[in-house]
């Protein structure tokens, strides 16, 4: 598989969907099995091993002994686009039907995106012992036909010794600097929360504006604060990207307002201290409106170092400029640096677009990717 053949496979896979006419793929959703099926067919014909693990990774081994992993994750963002994940895990399939000289194990996440649950990494997070044992989780795998019983069969096997993963950049900056690849050093940190805003349901017609306690208005006022620390804190990105207002009719006063909160800095103590202020910022306008609110913290997941030396001279001598960045998206290597040693490479998004359907890739630039892929995997050792 060249870049071209590798991008007609991601299209393909994007068919699979929740949604006929989006991209939406979410956690063990039914298109999954479609995809396990075919990237399973494309493990199995470049010589791989294969299972499906408790959680819905789907693994495949090349080669035996000490061995390097090389991932991403197949599931996706509501309308998103038909690369932010899969060419990773396409990448890998292809490194390893060009037969490498070192064992690899291929993975291919089952969830990254925290898009089902609100819950990212449950795929990886199973791999380094802090599987999310969620009751809807647990129901999700059963319904999938899988068995939470396995989930410590998951684990990474200790012959497994690092960590790769190739992934779209999702920004601009290797588009602007011309660069068709990147060597990520470093991931921001990242907490996702729950923020929940009770107020009381009443009638839109009869209630008086003085006494009302609108939960949904609240929570604007909210999010109009969040917009604004983050727009007034150096690097620092929030987002609510999910309100949902209960009981959810045009007559009636929201008596509830549910928010996600999504706050990242490459600085854990500037990210905490923005967190505390939004959480804190919530109660106080509460409170001013004559309403509570409660939440709920989703994901606290530091900012991580990855190890990027080995990639930067794979890069070097495939003939690419090396350029490091840190990556303000998450990713499954920030979930497996815990345990072993993790890098990642980053390829040019065109127009720096990604999480949106006009995501994608140069053919020229997969290509690019997999040099690098091949002269890592010639050089590599397992330390
Ligand atoms: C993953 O796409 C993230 O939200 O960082
Ligand atoms: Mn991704
Ligand atoms: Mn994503």
């Amino acid at each position: 598989m060249d870049g071209r053949e590798i991008i007609r496979h991601c299209r393909l896979l994007a068919e699979q969907t929740e949604e006929p006419g989006h991209i939406t793929r979410t956690y063990l959703s039914p298109p999954m099995h479609a995809v396990h099926r075919m990237v399973r067919g494309c493990m199995e014909a470049a010589g791989m091993a294969t299972r499906i693990d408790a959680v819905g990774n789907l693994r495949g081994v090349y080669g035996r002994g000490p061995r390097l992993m090389i991932g991403s994750h197949l599931d996706t963002v509501p309308h998103s686009g038909a690369f932010d994940g899969i060419l990773g895990v396409m990448i890998a399939i292809a490194l390893v039907d060009r037969q490498p000289p070192c064992a690899v194990e291929v993975a291919a996440f089952a969830e990254e995106e925290g898009a089902r649950f609100g819950v990212p990494f449950i795929g990886s997070r199973a791999l380094v012992g802090s599987p999310v044992m969620d009751e809807r989780v647990l129901a999700a795998i059963r319904e999938f036909g899988l068995d939470p019983a396995g989930i410590p069969e998951a684990l990474l096997d200790p012959e497994v010794k690092a960590y790769l993963e190739f992934h779209i950049e999702q920004g601009p900056v290797l588009e602007n600097l011309g660069l068709p690849l990147g060597v990520v050093e470093a991931i921001a940190g990242q907490s996702r929360w729950e923020i929940r805003f009770e107020g009381k349901a009443n009638h839109a017609g009869t209630t008086p504006m003085d006494v009302r306690r609108d939960a949904l208005a609240c929570a604007a006022e909210w999010i109009g604060m969040v917009e604004h620390v983050a727009r007034t804190t150096s690097g620092l990105v929030a987002t609510v990207g999910t309100i949902e207002a209960l009981p959810g009719a045009g007559n009636v006063i929201p008596g509830t307002a549910i928010a996600s909160l999504d706050v990242r800095h490459a600085s854990d103590e500037v990210r905490e201290r923005a967190l505390n202020l939004l959480l804190n910022g919530a109660e106080h306008i509460a409170h001013g409106r004559g309403l509570t609110v409660t939440g709920e913290a989703r994901l606290d997941q530091p900012a991580v170092a990855l190890y990027f030396e080995t990639v930067e001279q794979a890069v070097q001598s495939a003939g690419f400029p090396v350029h490091r960045m840190v990556s303000g998206a998450g990713h499954d290597a920030m979930i497996l640096a815990r345990k072993i040693p993790a890098s990642m490479l980053f390829l040019r998004s065109p127009g720096g677009i990604s999480h949106h359907p006009d995501e994608s890739v140069a053919a020229e630039d997969v290509d690019a990717a997999l040099a690098v892929g091949a002269d890592l995997l010639r050089a590599w050792s397992p330390a």
